[in-house]
């Protein structure tokens, strides 16, 4: 297993449901690192260069919306295998699908509003992590 860093987002439902601290404890509780973070109230077009991997999607005009409703918190998190770890502590996109202790069985309310984002592959951090965080916002742990 390779040390992976991954882009998580604690989408503005969260946020605005004052759960944010509990769902980064989740990672952290699991040994990942957090190399950034930051909050952000994201413009529109921020959102939707984000998301542009689901532009033809239906749901991509309602999820840019959803996402610039409140601030969110971009993190970005070190540890081994990090990209499929965070996947299992957040559990399936659809919250009536996530299995029982996840976040989003927790926290998620919809498929959309769904508490928290974490990249899917090695293409999409590589993608992400430059996409809302610079260099020098980046702070490599030990
Ligand atoms: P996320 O992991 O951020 O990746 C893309 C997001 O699109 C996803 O979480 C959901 O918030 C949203 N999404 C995915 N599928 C649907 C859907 N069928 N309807 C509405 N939103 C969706």
């Amino acid at each position: 297993m390779a040390i992976e860093r991954t882009l998580v987002i604690v989408k503005p439902d969260a946020v605005a449901k004052g759960v944010a601290g509990r769902i980064i404890s989740r990672f952290e509780e699991a040994g990942l690192k957090i190399l950034a973070a930051k909050m952000v109230h994201l413009t529109k077009a921020r959102a939707a260069g984000f998301y542009a991997v689901h532009k033809d999607r239906p749901f991509y005009e309602s999820l840019c919306t959803f996402m610039t409703q409140g601030p969110c918190v971009p993190m970005v998190l070190e540890g081994e295998d990090a990209i499929g770890r965070v996947r299992e502590i957040m559990g399936a996109t659809d919250p009536a699908k996530a299995a029982p202790g996840t976040i989003r069985r927790e926290y998620a309310s919809s498929i959309e509003a769904n508490a928290v984002h974490g990249s899917d592959s090695p293409e999409s951090a590589a993608f992400e992590i430059p996409y809302l965080f610079s260099t020098p916002e980046i702070f490599p742990r030990s």
